[in-house]
């Protein structure tokens, strides 16, 4: 067990970390995320989630011999694979050698599921958690828990229904990113407003308007158990990834 001290806060965050696979976003969580916990990554498109997902996928278990899963609910596994190559995130290296599984395919699979009479969001997360337990696996994304959530039709089931995927993938000591669209002009967090409560942990990234630009930036909204940064701090996709600047400070414009 490692025991990583909090130099600003002087909190001693025990237990071993799961690095996020970006070193500038695990400064800001104290070095990295508590194993077992559930974290929501939300924010509107093209910020970067697939991005932060490919990271913790492929570069966060470097060294140790965790297998992940990618549970791909909306985009095809080639244009996945494809886009997060040209950033250096090798997805076909890592499935090659086993220690990456994919799941998924596109929209057409849930709408299935929807079409047929019994089925519900349960069987897909049944779905998982037999991957799960065959293929030993402690890292999961799901890429998005959107249209998963738009399953069942009231509020109160959409909560149970993401309270079960949560405390299935706690209970298998799986260490998991669940990814959530948000729309630009919306001030909310998560599209149903019900995800951030569920979850252990809330990393928003946001597309801030500084005169003509929009410059991204990324805050950790929420993280039971654990100290973190309160800034926002600014990031870059870049040709080698995404890149966290946890010591620079975002210069706020247009009054927000
Ligand atoms: N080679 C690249 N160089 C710089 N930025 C890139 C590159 N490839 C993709 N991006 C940026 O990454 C964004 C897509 O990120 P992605 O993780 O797919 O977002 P999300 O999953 O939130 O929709 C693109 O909109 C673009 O801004
Ligand atoms: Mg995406």
């Amino acid at each position: 067990m490692v025991d990583v001290l909090d130099n600003e806060s002087g909190v001693i965050n025990r237990g071993v970390r799961m690095s996020s696979g970006i070193t500038g976003l695990d400064k800001m969580i104290s070095g990295g995320f508590i194993p077992g916990r559930n974290i929501l990554i939300t924010g509107p498109s093209g910020s970067g989630k697939t991005t932060i997902a490919g990271h913790f996928l492929v570069d966060g278990p470097k060294g140790t011999d965790e297998c992940s899963l990618y549970v791909s609910l909306e985009e095809q596994k080639n244009k996945i694979f494809s886009d997060l190559g040209t950033i250096g995130i090798d997805l076909i290296s890592a499935e090659k050698s086993g220690t990456l599984h994919f799941v998924g395919g596109p929209i057409a699979n849930i709408t299935n599921y929807m079409r047929k009479l019994d089925a519900n969001a349960e069987h897909i997360i049944l779905e998982i958690e037999d991957i799960i337990r065959k293929k030993k696996i402690k890292r999961v994304v799901i890429d998005s828990i959107n249209l998963l959530t738009m399953i069942p039709k009231m509020l109160e089931e959409k909560r149970e229904m993401l309270a079960k995927l949560c405390n299935m993938l706690s209970s298998l000591g799986c260490t998991s990113l669940l990814l959530s669209e948000t729309r630009d002009e919306d001030r909310r967090i998560s599209e149903f407003g019900i995800e951030e409560y569920i979850v252990d942990g809330v990393v928003v990234l946001y597309h801030l308007k500084q005169g003509t630009r929009f410059v991204p930036g990324i805050a950790i909204r929420k993280l039971r158990g654990s100290s973190h940064d309160h800034d926002i701090r600014p990031y870059d996709i870049t040709a080698h990834g995404l890149i966290v600047y946890p010591e620079e400070v975002m210069f706020m414009g247009d009054g927000r």
